[in-house]
């Protein structure tokens, strides 16, 4: 993982079970203490690093896209007087939309991700992270493991008052192994992170991923009868979010996919419509079936 991502010895790289959701509270329970940290709201999942975040602080909402009901990513922010950090979410899996670069934290102020549904699927400076944190599911391996980067200059200013498996700095000091770890998951994601490496690495996975989303997207823009919900500037390349000009057209297509071997198209259950999630393992020639059974609904099979 050093060698695919360029993390250097001055970042900690730790596995942990209990996935995301759980990080939404370990980050403010370490590092907030009572003060006030900047969130950047952009969909569901921000929603929740949110609420949790008020258990222990205060959330700043600096910038929001619920206006947009979630189709863009906010080209500003208002940051507070003093954040303890200042937290976003990569890329959005539910509403299909990420951040093209990370958004400017005021300097000095730890950026922390969440980096579940796009993490090695492009280069990333991971200097320019207080800490990151992952699910493994989507690019890393099978569900169970959450994986956090953090800088271990940050990692021992957090709360000491806390059981010890809340704490980043036991998982730091025990290498991972303070209680049993996910061995699978992490020998999985060992063996995924060496295909990145022999298949060419970030930039190599981003460019696929590029020329996956270019071409749905592309036909999305230029169908009478779908429609994409994220707005240009502001697409993911991993979750292409779109709907149907009405739920017939949209269930004959999750019918004619499931039939041409297409699973999961259906879109998260808080959204609705649909959702092709076409992470670093999928393969442009799925982009291409799916292109082609939209374009067959569209004229009418
Ligand atoms: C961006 C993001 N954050 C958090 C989560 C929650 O992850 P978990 O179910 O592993 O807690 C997900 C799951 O899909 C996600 O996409």
């Amino acid at each position: 993982m050093r060698a695919v991502a360029d993390i250097p010895d001055d970042y900690a790289i730790l596995f942990l079970t209990s996935g995301a959701t759980v990080q939404f509270s370990m980050v403010p329970a370490n590092f907030l203490d009572g003060g006030v940290a900047d969130y950047c709201h952009t969909g569901v999942w921000s929603g929740k690093a949110i609420e949790e975040a008020r258990r222990h602080g205060t959330p700043h909402v600096a910038c929001s896209a619920q206006a947009s009901n979630f189709s863009t990513i906010p080209t500003s922010c208002e940051w507070s007087a003093a954040p303890r950090y200042v937290h976003f979410t990569s890329n959005n899996t539910i509403y299909g939309t990420q951040w093209a670069t990370e958004p400017a934290a005021p300097a000095g102020v730890p950026l922390i991700c969440d980096a579940s549904s796009d993490l090695f699927s492009r280069p990333i400076d991971i200097r320019k992270y207080g800490l990151i944190y992952a699910s493994a599911q989507k690019n890393l391996g099978p569900p169970g493991v959450t994986l956090v980067i953090a800088r271990r200059a940050l990692i021992a200013t957090g709360h000491k008052d806390l059981p010890p498996l809340s704490q980043y700095r036991t998982y730091e000091r025990e290498r991972s192994m303070h209680n049993t770890p996910n061995t699978f998951g992490v020998y999985v994601i060992a063996e995924v992170m060496e295909w990145i490496l022999r298949e060419g690495g970030l930039a190599e996975m981003e460019r696929r991923n590029r020329a996956k989303a270019d071409l749905l997207y592309g036909f999305l823009d230029q169908s009478q009868l779908w429609r994409a919900h994220a707005q240009p500037g502001s697409r993911s390349a991993m979750n292409v979010t779109f709907r149907g000009a009405s739920a017939a057209h949209e269930e004959r297509l999750l019918e004619l996919a499931e039939a041409r071997g297409m699973s999961g198209l259906r879109g998260h259950r808080s959204v609705g419509g649909m959702r092709a999630s076409i992470y670093n393992a999928f393969p442009l020639h799925g982009v291409e079936r799916l292109v082609q059974t939209l374009s067959d609904v569209e004229r009418g099979s």
